[in-house]
């Protein structure tokens, strides 16, 4: 496959300095919400907190303040966001399966009942953080392994695929929740054969020593996505985890490369949903996630309910087809890429479209690179 990693190795240190700044950009509002509410912030702020202790306290404000504004009649009480679902493209893009309806009048996944053996606490995954973590890895939060260790509680995947390993801390828990029900093998890939904030380290050094359960761990380096509908077509996976490049449209082919890959009615989780709100951005590179979450039907699309709301799953449909309306929707979408896509690695997508999708989502493939990847600086 001819990929060219150059482009995409630039393009990740700009996600370095947008996650940084995304960052100081959330301080500033918690400051200002801590003003709003009359609060001492230069008391209440410690020097250093984690993200998503950040996001938390922001969150807690926000609701105070707008508990504040109701009171003082100044805000509506219908505060329930208005979600659309895509109206165009493919007629097969049905709102739901029977697999969907089960799985939503279930009990939500944040309240999955447990027997603590089968699982690890919150303060146990933060003592595997406090071991092994760095900023450097950009890895997910304690609470969003948590999250990702919810669904892996309800549905009992016995496989597991993660697009972007970095350091393994993901791939290493997920593993480790994975054995703790049963699940028997996680498949890890990651562009890199090195870890791209510290080229000293191997790709997913960290997953084999975080995992102490009886889980194969198989590692893919130095492809993309692209590489997985040839491996694994005749092999599903149960569960899957997306946390690779976020601008736009990565995570949409990626999504392409999954979903024919993927068993019905289970997760695909997405990472950084709120990288692109990031306001010192010149253009919103990180936006591809929530691209991507703005087509999918609502009926199949979950975030979580905590934090800074940076991580949502896909619940996938019985017709993975059912979605392509989605997919071409996103795709039309301006591209946020820092370069090109090389033209090799973009025709893999296409021979995937061709393969496993309809032709209206190669044709989408076909126009929007000819559209907007020649206009990338
Ligand atoms: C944010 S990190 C993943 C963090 C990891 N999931 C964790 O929580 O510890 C993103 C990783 O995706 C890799 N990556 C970037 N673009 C990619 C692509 N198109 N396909 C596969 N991996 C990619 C990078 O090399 C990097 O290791």
């Amino acid at each position: 496959m001819g990929v060219s990693l150059k482009e995409t190795l630039e393009d990740e240190t700009d996600a370095i300095q947008c996650e940084n700044d995304l960052f100081s950009y959330k301080t500033k509002e918690l400051l200002w919400l801590a003003e709003q509410l009359g609060l001492d912030s230069s008391k209440s702020l410690p020097s250093h907190m984690l993200p998503e202790q950040v996001a938390d306290l922001i969150d807690n404000l926000r609701n105070k303040l707008a508990e504040n504004s109701e009171n003082e009649g100044k805000i509506g009480t219908n505060k329930k966001r208005k979600d659309r679902t895509s109206n165009t493209g493919s007629s097969k893009q049905t709102r739901s399966s029977n697999i969907i309806e089960e799985i939503q009048n279930k009990e939500m996944v944040t309240s999955v009942k447990t027997n603590d053996t089968n699982m690890l606490s919150i303060d146990a995954i933060k003592e595997i953080y406090n071991k092994f973590w760095k900023p450097s890895y950009k890895s997910i939060t304690p609470r969003e392994a948590y999250f990702i260790q919810e669904g892996i509680i309800k549905c009992k995947p016995k496989r597991f695929l993660e697009i972007g390993t970095a350091s393994g801390i993901s791939t290493g828990l997920i593993a480790t929740f994975l054995g703790l029900n049963s699940g028997n093998e996680v498949v890890t890939l990651d562009l890199r054969k090195t870890l791209w904030t510290d080229h000293t380290k191997e790709t997913g050094f960290l997953a084999e020593e975080i995992c102490k359960k009886d889980v194969i761990i198989t590692h893919i380096t130095e492809k993309n996505s692209a590489y997985l509908p040839e491996k694994y077509l005749d092999n599903k996976f149960d569960m899957a985890f997306i946390d690779a490049s976020h601008q736009h449209p990565w995570p949409t082919l990626d999504m392409l490369a999954v979903l024919p890959l993927m068993k019905e009615g289970t997760f695909i989780y997405h990472h950084d949903l709120a990288l692109f709100y990031n306001r010192n951005q010149t253009n919103a590179r990180g936006i591809g996630p929530k691209y991507l979450f703005d087509q999918m039907p609502q009926s199949i699309r979950f975030v979580a309910p905590f934090g800074g709301k940076n991580i949502y799953y896909i619940i996938t449909p019985g017709n993975y087809e059912s979605l392509s309306g989605a997919l071409i929707d996103a795709l039309y979408l301006p591209w946020t890429l820092n370069n090109k896509i090389p033209e090799p690695n973009f025709m893999n997508y296409i021979d995937i479209a061709k393969k496993y999708w309809d032709n209206n989502v190669v044709e989408a493939l076909e126009i929007t690179f000819k559209r907007y990847n020649p206009a990338i600086a």
